[in-house]
């Protein structure tokens, strides 16, 4: 597609990412159940923000900035993904966290000490704070800085998995469901979005890890997004499925979580973690159980990331 490839990005990650069938989970669950390695993005540990990052940290190349700055939880998978990528690019990379879940040195933000990484706490559970927070200190720089919004999920952000669906077009299994975590909703928007492009009739469904409202943040992202690409689109209420996977809270881990994260380490040798992709995976069991998916129906899990956020808040 010519409008996304004409949008600007930097290279970050390896891709295309592969996409390998689960078999053991495949037959305890009576589907075929596939997994796309967004863990192995190539920065970092992987993960998803990866793809988005491609796009954000280009922009703010091509505004000039030289510092960015990022928020999330204080085991942000996303802001340790960002200070990464900022310090490939040559850039500085200032991280204003909020004070909440596992601020020890212990998983990502072991990572940010590696890095060399600037982190800030903040104890503020609203985000309009922190942004409040990088222009003050921004300013203070007097050097040209760009913010990136928690998560990475603006419309920008989102192009990466709208990309991330094109490239699945390409990979030669046509995949009735595809099932992601949706925390702050740009992966989950871009997926869905992709899916109206590029794979018509695949059915792709969020699996809510955060209480936001995903049901008005999806959409808007998926109208953004198809703006920026110059895309006349109708979007509506039916083209994206959501689930509350959240348990007892944001960055909390869930029982039915945590049995996800071992049924692939014992069946596949594959690591999930406890805040989003085990969630997510156990959204994905559980609508197998229900029987959402058809015996001859191909889904599609994407693996994002998160291996930071297993040594830190994982429980055996
Ligand atoms: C490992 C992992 N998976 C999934 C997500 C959710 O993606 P998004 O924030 O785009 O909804 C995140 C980040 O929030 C993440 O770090």
């Amino acid at each position: 597609m010519k409008a996304l490839d004409s949008m600007e990005r930097v290279s970050l990650g390896i891709f295309p990412t592969p996409i390998q069938r689960l078999d053991r989970i495949s037959a305890l669950l009576h589907t075929n159940v596939y997994i796309k390695r967004d863990d192995l993005t190539g920065l970092g540990l992987g993960g998803n923000k990866v793809r988005k990052l491609e796009f954000l940290l280009a922009d703010a190349k091509r505004q000039g900035a030289t510092v960015v700055f990022t928020t999330g939880g204080a085991q942000s998978n996303h802001a340790m993904l960002t200070a990464a990528a900022a310090g490939k690019l040559g850039m500085r990379a200032i991280l204003i966290l909020k004070k909440r879940g596992v601020t020890e040195c212990l998983g990502n933000q072991l990572l940010e000490k590696l890095m060399g990484t600037e982190v800030l706490f903040m104890d503020t559970d609203d985000y309009a704070d922190i942004y409040a927070e990088m222009d003050r200190i921004g300013e203070s720089l007097g050097v040209p800085f760009y913010k990136i919004p928690c998560g990475g999920s603006n419309a920008l952000g989102t192009l990466g998995y709208v990309d991330c669906v094109r490239e699945i077009a390409g990979q030669g299994i046509r995949f009735d469901h595809i099932v992601c975590a949706e925390g702050s909703g740009g992966t989950m928007a871009g997926l869905a979005l992709g899916a109206k492009l590029f794979l018509p009739g695949t059915r792709v469904h969020g699996m809510m890890v955060d209480k936001d409202a995903f049901e008005e943040i999806t959409p808007r992202l998926m109208r953004e997004a198809a703006a920026l690409l110059g895309v006349e689109i109708e979007i509506e209420n039916d083209d994206f499925a959501l689930r509350d996977q959240c348990g007892p809270g944001y960055a909390i881990p869930s029982e039915a979580g945590d049995a996800a994260v071992r049924l692939m380490a014992e069946q596949e040798g594959l690591f999930l973690d406890p805040v989003y992709t085990g969630k997510a995976f156990a959204g994905l069991v559980a609508m197998a159980k229900e029987g959402v998916f058809r015996e001859n129906e191909n889904v599609l899990f994407v693996h994002t990331g998160g291996a930071g956020g297993l040594f830190a808040v994982a429980r055996t």
